[in-house]
């Protein structure tokens, strides 16, 4: 759990009476305000360059295979043989780990081949889909199925992709397959499973948004929208896909200033709460921050200029009938950072530097500061400055919603090695938690712990869903309930991040402390596509642990 007030630092405030007071008060400001920081872990063997949460409260992380070893030793003495190494032609070395959120423990797990800048996404019954990378990999399917038992390892799947895929974007469809869009000189689309048809679907707009020599389209930023169509941002600007004919729906207009929000100019992005799901056409925004000016890549490998990456985010409403994007400012320049949506619907950018862009070397003056941002504040005031970190999080890392509320944060490589001297901002093997506010001990009499249900159960569309939970203090009604996909994190986008705000449907008090709300499951997998989430109760702004539900 977060790291508390020390009680020993508290008793002996009770000591002081005179001075208790004050220095409680000011414990809360410090705090209260801005989050803590905590290091779980000062040295995990791999760099956390790609980040799953699955079901069983274990997160799967990994590197690549192909730039010398690791710090951790693969499971059972074992060795692979690895021609393409450009250091060692032989890895005894893991290059991928399980970390056990509860036992703060990792494992080491055995790939193969190479995973370098891939893409990912969880199946419906909780299996991950990894996808591509490079070299001997750039065409595998991986699968992982979760275990409790530490006896489950990567399946690799040879030929899985009709293409290679290296820096693609996944998302999972209604229907429980995913869709793979893009990655280096791939203007185009597949799907997995593949079929024995090509499953290969040229898109051109992908063409479009390569910038010569920056391309600056790579990692595409891909939601599902309400009407079953994806919408594809890359670059400075979307389109909406109806993939099932490969045909481009709707074109949105550029971001105003017309600077690229991809990779290697690398901001982020999501798909903010959606709510309001009985809506005849539910309202849903996308929120793009960060990136880095036009030119800014070339600018910084071969001038060593460093220009000040973006400090803006865009807002549209995808599905009005004249889509507009809305720009506002950020308390500061970022460029890959990371967005992700908290358990309450508040949005955490978090993570990157100030200046240059993605890629090797590229990146400076690291952004140590997160920053939440409010959706539903006015414009001009949704932005809170948080805590600082004290480990910059440059190129090549990651951040990802634990069940538990807090926020995991690891890796950043931005060499092409592992290299911990000599360089401006070492390889970095600590694996760090951000706890928000909300998991302060003084929200701890208002915040609500679910009772019911408990295992993983089984939720269908259109269904009612009944959450028990227990307040000790004031419960403000209705709570509101929210659910999370857990999503795959790398360069700076999380793939298949979704946050949807059930609507009420009831609310009784059961006993002194236990309440019950009844909330509707949403009606259509095109609003939530089908698999596990983890439903927190939120009262107040103050979430629960969440608990992982079955959607089908
Ligand atoms: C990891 O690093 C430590 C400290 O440098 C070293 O002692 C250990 O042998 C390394 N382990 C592996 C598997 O490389
Ligand atoms: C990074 O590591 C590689 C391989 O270990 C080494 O060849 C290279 O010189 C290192 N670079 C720096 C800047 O230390």
């Amino acid at each position: 759990m977060a790291a508390q007030a020390n009680p020993q630092i508290l008793s002996d405030v009770i000591h002081i009476r005179s001075l208790a007071f004050f220095l409680l008060l000011s414990y809360h400001v410090a705090s209260g305000a801005g989050g803590t920081w905590q290091l779980l872990l000062s040295n995990v063997g791999i760099s956390a360059m790609h980040s799953q949460l699955l079901i069983n409260d274990r997160v799967i992380i990994f590197d690549r295979t192909n730039f010398g070893p690791s710090n951790i030793s693969l499971p059972n003495g074992a060795c692979h043989d690895s021609p393409n190494d450009a250091v060692s032609k032989q890895d005894c070395t893991a290059h991928s780990i399980e970390y056990d959120v509860a036992l703060n423990r990792i494992r080491p797990l055995t790939v193969q081949s190479n995973t370098w800048c891939s893409s990912g996404g969880v199946l419906p019954d909780g299996t991950l889909l990894q996808t591509g990378g490079d070299k001997d990999g750039e065409r595998k399917a991986r699968l992982f199925s979760p275990c409790q038992d530490n006896s489950c390892d990567w399946t690799e799947v040879d030929n899985g992709l009709a293409a290679r895929r290296w820096y693609a974007s996944n998302h999972i469809l209604p229907d429980g397959r995913q869709i793979i869009i893009g990655g280096r000189g791939q203007f185009n689309f597949e799907f997995f499973p593949k079929t024995n048809a090509p499953n290969l679907y040229s898109l051109p707009f992908l063409s479009q948004t390569n910038d010569r020599g920056d391309e600056n389209n790579l990692y595409p930023y891909v939601f599902l929208n309400s009407d079953g169509n994806m919408f594809i941002f890359a670059n400075n600007r979307a389109i909406l896909l109806d993939y099932s004919k490969n045909n481009v729906f709707k074109t949105y207009p550029e971001i105003p200033g017309g600077d690229p929000r991809s990779y290697p100019s690398t901001g982020s992005a999501v798909l903010l709460p959606v709510k309001n799901l009985e809506a005849t056409v539910v309202d849903l925004e996308v929120l793009v921050c960060g990136g880095a000016p036009k030119g800014s890549f070339d600018l910084s490998l071969r001038r060593n200029t460093f220009v000040k990456a973006l400090d803006t985010c865009a807002r549209i409403k995808i599905n009005d009938a004249n889509p507009q994007w809305i720009v506002e400012k950020m308390p500061r320049a970022r460029v890959m950072g990371d967005m992700t949506l908290l358990p309450d619907g508040h949005v955490l950018l978090i993570n990157g530097g100030s200046s240059g862009t993605a890629g090797w070397e590229l990146g400076r003056e690291p952004v140590l500061n997160p920053d939440l941002y409010h959706p539903d504040k006015p414009v001009g005031s949704r932005f809170e400055v948080l805590n600082p970190s004290t480990i910059p999080r440059m190129y090549h890392s990651t951040a990802g919603l634990l069940r538990d509320g807090r926020v995991l944060v690891g890796g950043s490589n931005p060499h092409a090695f592992y290299n911990f001297t000599g360089v401006l901002f070492p390889t970095e093997l600590r694996l760090e938690a951000f706890s928000p506010s909300y998991l302060e001990t003084q929200y701890r009499s208002i915040r609500p712990r679910i009772v019911s249900p408990t295992l993983q159960s089984t939720i269908n569309y259109g269904g009612i869903l009944r959450l028990r939970f227990r307040v000790m203090g004031r419960v403000k009604s209705p709570v509101k309930v929210t659910m999370v996909f857990p999503s795959f994190t790398t360069h700076s986008f999380s793939m298949n991040q979704r946050l949807l705000v059930l609507d009420h449907f009831g609310s009784s008090r059961m006993g002194l402390w236990t309440h019950e709300v009844r909330v509707k499951i949403p009606r259509s997998a095109n609003l939530a596509p089908p698999g596990f989430y983890m439903v927190f109760v939120v009262n107040q702004d103050i979430p629960s642990e969440g608990i992982w539900v079955r959607l089908q």
